[in-house]
């Protein structure tokens, strides 16, 4: 680690000796710290605040976090436990921030209830990672955690294929039932045997997430256990406890179980299944390494940290137990080999399209990687093309944007079939079996949620007074990922808004002709009777800006205009008072791209899903922005 901080070791002692101080008057509940204070060259103090040290994923978490911690000198954590109270975490932060944290994690108790303290954290300048629950708004400084309800339903389409057309019968061993993801895992489970017909699900309720009840639970029910095909549980404690008693009732053979967390460790889920006992388990990295990976990117000021990162949940049995050992204890290595990625680019529709290819590029010569990028003009048919030269040249990484979501399963094939991992980048894709794992990770925005934020600026910026506001959508292209999730995300809070609806909409292809083309053939047809313009990109947007006023129609004053990207040109028809507002969507993600596909060809875990950090701008910051944009 290369910042330069005046040395903290003076400041650990001190933290250590209030801590232990607090904790001898029981007025403050602390996790021993790690051997942090042993360290001499500290330069950065980590604070941990954790909801609780109840559930045993946490506990992994904070022994994740002290091990990576501990593969470097100069940085030291600080952990707290707030026993599941709100009130405790703030107050277990303001001590952290009192003794001087460079960075604060935080796994939530309470996401609503903490969102604002995180919020004056991060505004006080102190870098906040939140870890497993997410919060809301975006005043912190990146998102780590997983997705509960995904990683049931993986469990529960493993068992799914299991029992094939035949069914049977299946035991789900809930454990606590206020655990938020034990309760997500549960309901994804359930979705995924709920197609299934020919499946029966007994839910039997520990109350309590440990080995023992489990192991007593399984030996009271042993009448049903008999009769039972598969026993699922949510956690590796529980699962534990499930194989020891099948094994001392000699059923270990006839049932299988399946469980979640597939953690590392003598007896976690992976040695289980290792070892034959598990059949299969989901496994889904804590985030520890993750967090501390990205905290000392933070604290080095480095580019290429992202907002979220959706960490990846991956079905372990037999097949691929040693493999998915091999990539967790995988570092990212930098061997002076020149990697080399195949980009297929959408086009150059748009200024943000430019924008993003520029940062690719650049980044690529950042980061030593030989680049081959293909531009496909938006055609399907020229990214099948690309892709397929690519797999010809045997390049390391293929890198996708497509240009629309559906039709990529084919060449997807190909690229797995020849070995070489493929990136979405910028643009998702709709798979037919998620557990083909066609692509390795998406690097991008979150297309939904700026959807969900122009509706939102809207309901709080232009008032429904009395009538029904008429709004005109201008999509992209038909079938691409930020037409139909922006689209998803602006419904989603438009139909919590009466007095808001959608009058017209049309496409335009993302491009400033076919913006203006929308409101063009708009007013052959019709009287301008039009309040809000939602368009889905900053080029429509200002083609339909040239179009009402050749019009007559005054932008902003008769109708107000949304768009997205918050490109510079936005921000100059925001100064000119004729654009409203322009969430932003942001281009520059070739540095995030670059170390994924670092990380990835040292054989890294990749996460499911990393997020760019995006915001919202209105003509009451334009000014004040438009010097900084670099785009
Ligand atoms: O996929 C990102 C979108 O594509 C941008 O919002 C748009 O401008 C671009 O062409």
């Amino acid at each position: 680690m290369t910042k330069v901080l005046k040395t903290k070791w003076h400041i650990l002692c001190v933290l250590a000796a209030a801590l232990l101080l607090a904790l001898s008057m029981g007025g403050c509940h602390v996790i021993p710290m790690s051997d942090g204070g042993n360290k001499e060259g500290v330069t950065s103090i980590i604070g941990v605040s954790q909801a609780n040290m109840r559930e045993e994923w946490r506990v992994a978490l904070i022994n994740e976090l002290r091990e990576e911690t501990d593969k470097y000198e100069d940085i030291s954590i600080v952990t707290t436990d707030a026993t599941g109270s709100a009130s405790k975490q703030i107050q277990d932060i303001d001590n952290l921030i009192g003794f001087g944290i460079d960075l604060l994690i935080i796994s939530p108790c309470d996401e609503k209830i903490m969102g604002d303290k995180i919020k004056e954290v991060h505004d006080a300048g102190i870098p906040v990672i939140v870890m497993d629950r997410a919060v809301e708004g975006f005043d912190y400084t990146l998102y780590i955690g997983p997705d509960n309800e995904v990683i049931g339903m993986q469990a529960g389409t493993y068992i799914v294929d299991l029992l094939g057309e035949k069914g049977g019968d299946v035991i789900a061993l809930v454990g606590n039932p206020a655990s938020v993801q034990g309760t997500e895992r549960l309901s994804g489970f359930k979705a995924a045997l709920e197609e299934a017909q020919n499946i029966n699900i007994h839910e039997v309720y520990l109350g309590t997430e440990s080995k023992d009840a489990a192991y007593d639970m399984i030996l009271a029910a042993k009448n049903m256990v008999e009769k039972v095909d598969v026993i699922f549980t949510y956690s590796d404690t529980m699962a534990l406890g499930v194989c020891d008693a099948l094994r001392s009732m000699g059923l270990d053979r006839k049932v299988m179980t399946v469980d979640c967390d597939g953690f590392k460790g003598v007896d976690e889920g992976l040695d289980l299944v290792s070892q034959g006992r598990l059949k299969a388990t989901v496994s889904c990295p804590i985030g520890g390494k993750e967090a501390i990976d990205y905290a000392l990117s933070i604290l080095n000021n480095e580019s290429g940290v992202p907002k979220q990162v959706i960490l990846r949940s991956n079905i372990i049995d037999s097949s691929n137990v040693e493999e998915s050992i091999n990539r967790i204890n995988a570092q990212t290595a930098d061997d002076g080999k020149k990697i080399r990625v195949g980009y297929s680019q959408v086009g150059q529709e748009s200024n943000w399209r430019l924008a993003n290819t520029k940062s690719i590029e650049e980044s690529a010569k950042e980061f030593n990687i030989d680049l081959h990028m293909e531009i496909a003009d938006q055609s399907q048919e020229k990214q099948f093309e690309a892709i397929r030269s690519f797999i010809k040249e045997g390049v390391d990484v293929i890198v996708v944007s497509p240009v629309v979501e559906t039709g990529w399963d084919e060449v997807l094939r190909e690229a797995k079939a020849a070995g070489i991992p493929v990136i979405m980048s910028d643009r998702n894709v709709v798979v037919e079996n998620r557990e083909e794992n066609l692509t390795t990770t998406y690097l991008g925005a979150d297309f939904v949620e700026e959807g969900r934020r122009a509706m939102r600026w809207i309901r709080d910026n232009v008032a429904a007074d009395g009538g029904t506001m008429k709004i005109m959508e201008i999509m992209g292209n038909t079938g691409a990922s930020p037409t139909e999730e922006r689209d998803q995300g602006f419904r989603e809070i438009l139909s919590e808004n009466p007095g808001y609806e959608i009058s017209y909409s049309d496409y335009g292809d993302f491009t400033f002709e076919g913006g203006r083309k929308v409101v063009s053939e708009y007013l052959a047809q019709h009287e301008w009777d039009i309040d809000i313009i939602f368009s889905q990109n900053d080029d429509m947007a200002l083609g339909a800006i040239e179009e009402l006023k050749a019009h007559g129609i005054r932008p902003d004053e008769d109708v107000k205009i949304i768009s997205v990207d918050a490109t510079t040109e936005a921000f100059e028809a925001m100064v000119r008072g004729e654009l409203s507002c322009a969430v932003e969507c942001n281009p520059i993600i070739g540095p995030q791209l670059m170390k994924a596909v670092r990380d990835l060809c040292s054989g890294k875990q990749m996460p499911f899903r990393i997020i760019t950090d995006e915001k919202v701008y209105d003509q009451s910051v334009a000014d004040d922005y438009i010097r900084k944009r670099l785009y």
